[in-house]
């Protein structure tokens, strides 16, 4: 044998234990990885673990060619990315039906026996985990892709960010073939989200409402490094593309395969034992590590599920039943009041701290005066406070009090400029009429750069402060106008932080229309109505209409052209065109097309080719008695047609349900369509949803 093929037969020889090594120690991990991270039973140290993540990073340097993409080390590796690919869900992500009380449990627990003509039906009880739902697919036992749920047809790809979660199995412990389907929850842990806020509100930037918000942020990262510094978790509940016959023995195997599933999941019989089930869950809800806002009830079987069916968006053969609210009682130390982007003051109450769901809450919303009246709170009262599901703290109620004490009332004088407060007939809000009030001009500022809008990262509080103190920024539009000269002076800003941040703005520039329209802060224009309203920009102007053209197109807007837009209402048209002609607001628009700041259209929804709908707008009247009007209302606009709540000439079909009044008039006075439910129902399958 020549020396070379004894060189070569040993560098064969070497790379073949490498790759073994490697294998073994990933072997290891992903094992340390299950027993931590599901069954919850670390069998091995943090040192070693530790230990044994480096040896394999140092082996895998120096030989790149031996990574695979299911690597431990490889779960953070993509670069960010600049917008996320859509993806589109195999099967849609559905949403559940509510069942808030016994009686809407009992109601379903009624309907789902007569159904499948049995007394006693077997559920499932799971905790609903308030995260962000996802969708993981397996091909063959490897991650492929990963996405959230989106509008449950289409999801955003998020494959690189679900990777960072140690709880996210990248192999699975058999290799299936095939292709599998896991959905579940990923959520933020209590703890973590705590100090996540504690975090930004040190750094002086508006805490997470809700640890699903908190959970979003981070899984829509668009660097994935980010999302791995979050101490995110998944559990799983749901999977298509196993073979089994019922919900309790999926949860089992998905388990077996590697999978993080909640332990609290318990199999009863009947609603009696559901109802049991769920007064236990309840107790137990503080002292879990995350947070849940109620209990999912399935029916067990497979086959009983096939059975019962869906309808709309929904199964039939689950629900959600909502805890109610989490109350304490406390006393009120102030009421302060805080101006909001448009002016308007908000009462706020300052209470002793007190613990609610395993947070602390210290202040809570007042809303405005009337519900300040409405409650009569005074500073002083006892009041019970809560915290439903996603809202911020609010006083539900004061107790009766046993001293006399003021009245409140809103300032005369505005608490941030000290300028008179207005209040126009007729209207709840008081604002600060100063247009020029530093506070309403910082607000406006942070919505504008914030998440949502413009999203301009490392322009925080501090930040915004700094450059509207010093008179260099005095509506958004002027951001873009700051020079690299403005912003190295600015304090604790240096060289490369300045220069970083600089590039943020210009890279800001260009962001989707939704989000730009959502920055404007147009009163009453969320992220849903701009969404709407871009869409329909989109669909009026085409994909590659600049900036100037669309704020052409919204100035000329009429109210009554907006209200037909779907999801904007009569106020919300009448907030637009007056905010939209007011001339200082012009001004800032047509800055904004001088800054350069440029639109990316959304992209055109896709249609069912066979849709009754298309282009056809629907109105709802009476009662439907298959789905909710909202569920109706989804689905007209899911095959392409539009929704509205009145009856016009602009109306082609109208669904009447039992007890339809002045609408149905409307319609038959006008000649438009009228059918019933089973018609509609007929169309709707026909087009092939159910
Ligand atoms: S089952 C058709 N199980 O709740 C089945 N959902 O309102 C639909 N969720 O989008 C989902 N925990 O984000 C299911 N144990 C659980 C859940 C759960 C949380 C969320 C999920 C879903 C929403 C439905």
């Amino acid at each position: 044998m020549g020396r070379h093929h004894r060189l070569v037969q040993e560098v064969h020889r070497l790379s073949e234990q490498i790759q073994r090594r490697a294998a073994e120690l990933r072997g290891a991990i992903e094992k340390a990885n299950y027993e931590y991270h599901v069954l919850d039973s670390p069998a091995i140290g943090d040192e070693q673990y530790d230990g044994m993540l480096h040896e394999l990073t140092v082996l895998e340097q120096r030989h790149p060619e031996i990574v695979t993409p299911e690597s431990p080390t490889q779960r953070v590796g993509a670069p960010p990315s600049e917008r996320f690919k859509p993806v589109r869900h195999a099967a849609p992500m559905l949403s559940l039906a509510n069942a808030f009380g016994e009686d809407e449990l009992r109601a379903f627990d009624q309907r789902v026996g007569k159904a499948l003509g049995r007394t006693v039906v077997e559920y499932v009880c799971e905790l609903k985990i308030d995260g962000l739902a996802v969708n993981l697919t397996y091909a063959d036992g490897k991650l492929t892709q990963g996405a959230t749920r989106g509008d449950g047809v289409t999801g955003e790809d998020v494959t690189a960010n679900l990777r960072t979660i140690r709880s996210v199995p990248l192999t699975l412990r058999e290799r299936d073939k095939g292709r599998i389907d896991v959905r579940g929850e990923v959520y933020l842990p209590r703890a973590s989200f705590e100090a996540t806020n504690r975090e930004r509100i040190e750094r002086e930037e508006p805490p997470f409402a809700n640890p699903r918000n908190a959970a979003a942020g981070a899984v829509r990262q668009m660097d994935p490094r980010k999302t791995a510094e979050r101490d995110l978790a998944i559990f799983v509940y749901s999977a298509a593309g196993l073979e089994v016959d019922s919900q309790h023995l999926l949860l089992m195997r998905l388990r077996d395969l590697g999978f993080r599933v909640n332990p609290m999941w318990k199999l009863v019989r009947g609603v009696d034992e559901v109802i049991a089930r769920i007064a236990e869950l309840r107790d137990k809800r503080q002292s879990l590590g995350y947070g849940t806002d109620g209990v999912v009830v399935k029916v067990d079987a497979i086959a009983d599920q096939e059975r019962l069916g869906y309808v709309a968006r929904s199964p039939r053969w689950a629900v959600a039943y909502k805890f109610p609210a989490e109350q304490a009682t406390t006393v009120v130390e102030d009421i302060k009041t805080y101006v909001g982007r448009t002016g308007v003051l908000t009462p706020v109450a300052w209470l002793a701290p007190v613990q609610i769901g395993g947070t602390t809450v210290r202040r809570a919303t007042l809303h405005n005066l009337d519900e300040v009246r409405r409650l009569d709170v005074r500073v002083g009262d006892r009041v019970i406070v809560q915290r439903a599901g996603d809202v911020i703290p609010e006083v539900v109620r004061a107790e009766p009090r046993t001293a006399d004490l003021p009245e409140w009332d809103m300032p005369k004088s505005c608490p941030e400029c000290g300028q008179p407060v207005e209040h126009r007939e007729g209207e709840v809000a008081y604002r600060c009429a100063n247009p020029t009030c530093p506070a309403k001009q910082g607000q406006r500022l942070g919505h504008f750069v914030g998440r949502g809008g413009m999203d301009i990262e490392g322009a925080g509080w501090a930040f915004l402060a700094q450059v509207q103190e010093r008179g260099l920024v005095s509506d958004p539009a002027d951001i873009f106008d700051l020079t690299m000269d403005q912003l190295t002076a600015l304090d604790r800003y240096a060289e490369k932080s300045a220069a970083n941040l600089f590039q943020r703005i210009q890279d800001a520039k260009e962001r989707p229309l939704e989000r730009i329209v959502y920055a404007l802060g147009i009163p009453q224009v969320g992220e849903t109505t701009s969404l709407d309203l871009a869409r329909w920009l989109a669909a009026e102007l085409g994909p590659s209409a600049d900036l100037a053209a669309v704020m052409g197109r919204l100035r000329r807007a009429t109210a009554e052209e907006l209200q037909d837009i779907d999801g904007v209402g009569p106020v919300v048209a009448q907030s637009i065109t007056t905010w939209i002609a007011d001339p200082e607001e012009q001004a800032f628009l047509d800055k904004l097309v001088k800054a350069g700041v440029r639109p990316v259209m959304p992209e055109r929804r896709e249609i069912p080719a066979a849709s009754p709908f298309a282009g056809k707008t629907v109105v709802f009247t009476g009662t439907l008695e298959r789905r909710s009007r909202e569920e109706a209302e989804a689905l007209v606009r899911e095959l392409g047609g539009k929704t509205s709540g009145s009856v016009s000439r602009k109306t082609s079909l109208v669904v009447a349900g039992p007890a339809a009044g002045s609408k149905l008039e409307k319609a038959k006075e006008l000649g438009v369509d009228v059918i019933d439910e089973d018609a509609f129902d007929a169309q709707v399958r026909a087009a092939g949803r159910s």
